[in-house]
């Protein structure tokens, strides 16, 4: 976030002549309110659209009915800096008053959740992350970018990139999985994607880092639950991502909702200021979550709201969103002396820097042309394509026994499951800007490459069975396609779950398709992963196709059919049964680690291991991993493998890099991903993967958040996925 020196000028200029009233204006986001009927935030309207409490046509009838308060008396008084909207009409609108007729003449920042995509909606984070692509991460975020600058929005509330090890927790949808290293490479890739482009003002936003920080380490994955770890574990584990991001040049973060050892992280000044701020260096704002600081005093942190609003000032948070905490009781407070103006000086100034560098001072609005690409269902050129690409690269093959994958378009197939059909189920937690003409359902994606299809809807996540269905799906067909899962409002905000296996009816369905003993598909929908464990051994084809975005049936059908081989892999552990969670494959090494033997670190009634661990995923070719090399150099280790395509069709490995740390000061994980690389290999073909292991990478914090880089014993693992690798031993010094 770089800006000229007129640019820094203009900053100090303005804030020389702001009074405090402004300057606290500019710390408050607003979101237009639903005035008569409906008393609920807008905010909190978008959440119950996302999370399922009311559908999207609901939502849209709501905002159409009621009459709404865009602020604008605020924005033209000046107490209002930011605004949550997605409509560009009404932000060029509001704008132009900010720009025009307040008295200082400063634009907006307009944020607005573009999480995985605006119109074309690509596949939620915990999906694509399993594609390994640093590429694809960053174009999905630049079109996310294009497209919500071209409605007015200038700033993002994503990457999410909290770290999530429990998939009761309904948000590990939205992030990027378990694994710091791969985390990071996401990170940095989204925020190329969302903020490099800065030759246009049309191609680039402010990424909004959150939730900071360790909101996926919530207790039990129940979400808003409190957090408790080392400072060794918070540096390690939670941090990595943001430092990451932060170097990469993210210019505002969002600070979470959960407690961490007992400090809200709304008002957490170790987080926010020595870490955030101090030590990383984030050069723009960090903005509340939804109410957060309203919730201070819920936690019993804080007395009361001016209380609130001055630990969390004071704690570093800049911006308030959903209360009215700064704007109500700021003045007071620095009136009091409680919080002093350089506090409040230097909240404003890296807000006003932020607009400066996002060019809102001389390019604030969107035009005709911009809007006109959009109407309707329309989208810019090459962005459904790229949605199409990156939900095919996003699909994992979790089984396929007897080669039933590939189907053939000659078949007869039967699909059942209620999900197949639901194109609006298709995009996932906190996607709300699609147009249904653009969003294919997996049955739609079949039927138009397979001329013989029919239909059972039979079960969905909810409701009962229609047994008299499911007969007829289960006779008079070569195969059974099952689409079963979790509806969208199962995951995301607010949508932990104690029991994640199948929902509802669904594994009674497919007991009665097997027992039919015709072959059975099993397409997997969802936003997090399940417990699998009866499914892994009774099912003998699972793909596990997520929430893909707008073109999830044809790529669904693009993998079913064999056009393409699947090459995604699991960005998160997969259990066999709820019990188990957390799991995770890089856990510190226990004393006795898991075995058949009892005295070990292992349940009595489940496995100690995950059915399917991270890093997992198949392809209708195999792959063989031979002559593991590690070369020691100054800086780094280069570590080769060859890596052959033993299969009968080409194909797609990600190979990835583990070390082990054998011998440190503190207990360290069995493995830790370190990089990876994607190979095309054809039929019979060998190819050498270049993996790289930089020595500076090879530390880790320890409880007083100093970082360690200890000589000795490394264990180097290279493979297909995180359990089977081939290993090599190096001594590394330092
Ligand atoms: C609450 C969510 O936690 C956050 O992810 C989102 O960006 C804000 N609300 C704004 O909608």
């Amino acid at each position: 976030m770089k800006l000229t020196d007129a640019q820094k000028a203009k900053v100090e200029d303005l804030l020389s002549r702001m009074t405090l009233e402004e300057k606290i204006g500019q710390m408050n986001l607003e979101s237009p309110s639903i005035v008569g009927g409906f008393d609920v935030p807008f905010e909190e309207l978008i959440e119950m659209m996302t999370d399922g409490r009311i559908s999207k046509d609901e939502f849209e009838n709501i905002m159409s009915s009621a009459t709404r308060d865009f602020h604008e008396d605020d924005i033209r008084a000046g107490r209002v800096g930011s605004m949550m909207i997605d409509d560009p009409k009404k932000n060029n609108e509001l704008q132009k008053i900010a720009l025009e007729e307040s008295r200082l003449e400063i634009p907006l920042i307009i944020g607005f959740d573009v999480i995985h995509g605006f119109r074309s909606v690509y596949p939620i984070a915990i999906a694509e992350a399993g594609a390994f692509d640093r590429d694809l991460f960053e174009k999905t975020a630049h079109m996310a970018a294009v497209e919500a600058r071209a409605h007015g929005i200038n700033w993002t509330f994503a990457p999410m990139i909290d770290i999530a090890r429990d998939s009761r927790w309904g948000r590990v949808s939205e992030g990027p999985g378990e694994d710091p290293y791969l985390a990071s490479c996401f990170a940095r890739a989204k925020i190329r994607g969302l903020q490099n482009d800065t030759e246009s003002p049309e191609n680039y936003v402010a990424a909004c880092l959150k939730h900071y920080v360790a909101y996926g380490a919530c207790e039990s994955g129940r979400d808003y639950n409190t957090t408790s770890m080392s400072v060794s574990q918070l540096h390690n584990v939670y941090l990595p991502t943001f430092k990451a991001a932060v170097e990469e040049g993210a210019a505002t973060a969002m600070a979470s909702f959960n407690d961490l050892n007992g400090v809200p992280c709304t008002v957490n000044p170790y987080t926010l200021r020595t870490v955030l701020k101090d030590l990383y260096g984030l050069p723009g704002f960090v903005v509340s979550d939804a109410n957060g600081i309203k919730e201070c005093v819920t936690h019993g942190i804080a007395e009361d709201d001016a209380d609130a609003g001055r630990q969390a000032v004071n704690a570093g948070l800049d911006m308030d969103m959903g209360t009215h905490i700064y704007k109500d009781h700021l003045t007071e407070l620095v009136e009091s002396g409680k919080v002093t103006m350089d506090v409040i000086d230097d909240a404003v100034r890296r807000i006003l820097s932020t607009k400066m560098w996002l060019g809102l001072f001389d390019n604030p609005y969107v035009t005709e042309e911009t809007m006109k690409q959009y109407e309707g269902a329309n989208l810019p050129e090459g962005h459904a394509e790229l949605t199409l690409e990156a939900a095919e690269k996003s699909i994992v093959l979790l089984k396929n026994e007897n080669q039933i994958l590939p189907l053939k378009r000659s078949q007869k197939i039967n699909v059942v499951g209620a999900l197949a059909e639901n194109a609006k189920e298709v995009c996932g937690a906190w996607s709300m800007n699609w147009n249904e003409e653009n969003c294919v359902s997996i049955l739609d994606g079949l039927k138009k490459e397979v001329e013989d299809v029919t239909y059972y809807p039979c079960c969905g996540p909810e409701g009962e069975m229609n047994e008299e269905e499911l007969a007829k799906a289960a006779s008079d067909c070569d195969v059974v396609v099952a689409v079963v899962g979790e509806l969208v409002s199962m995951s995301g905000e607010a949508s932990s779950k104690a029991n994640i296996e199948l929902p509802g009816m669904q594994k009674e369905m497919l007991k009665k398709l097997i027992a039919s003993g015709k072959p059975v598909v099993t397409v997997l929908m969802n936003g997090r992963p399940l417990a699998l464990g009866w499914e892994a051994e009774n099912l003998p084809v699972i793909v596990e196709s997520w929430h893909l975005g707008i073109k999830m049936g044809t790529a669904v059908a693009a993998v079913l059919l064999g056009d393409i081989s699947p090459s995604g892999k699991l960005a998160s552990s997969f259990p066999s049964v709820s019990g188990q969670c957390p799991i995770y494959y890089n856990h510190p090494k226990t004393g006795r680690p898991g075995s058949k033997s009892k005295f070990t670190s292992r349940y009595l009634d489940a496995p100690f291991e995950a059915l399917y661990p991270f890093g997992y995923g198949l392809s209708y070719t195999t792959f063989t991993y031979d002559n593991l090399k590690v070369r020691e150099a100054e800086e780094e280790l280069t570590v080769t493998v060859d890596v052959r395509n033993a299969g009968a069709v080409a194909g797609t490995e990600t190979v990835q890099l583990y070390m082990q740390d054998v011998t440190a000061s503190l207990v360290r994980p069995v493995k830790e991903l370190k990089d990876f690389t994607k190979l095309d290999l054809d039929v019979g073909e060998t190819k050498t993967a270049t993996l790289t292991l930089k020595k500076k990478d090879m530390g880790f914090y320890d409880n007083d958040g100093k970082y360690l880089l200890e000589d000795g014993l490394f264990r180097i693992y290279v493979g297909g996925n995180s359990r089977d690798c081939l290993c090599e031993e190096a001594g590394v010094t330092f």
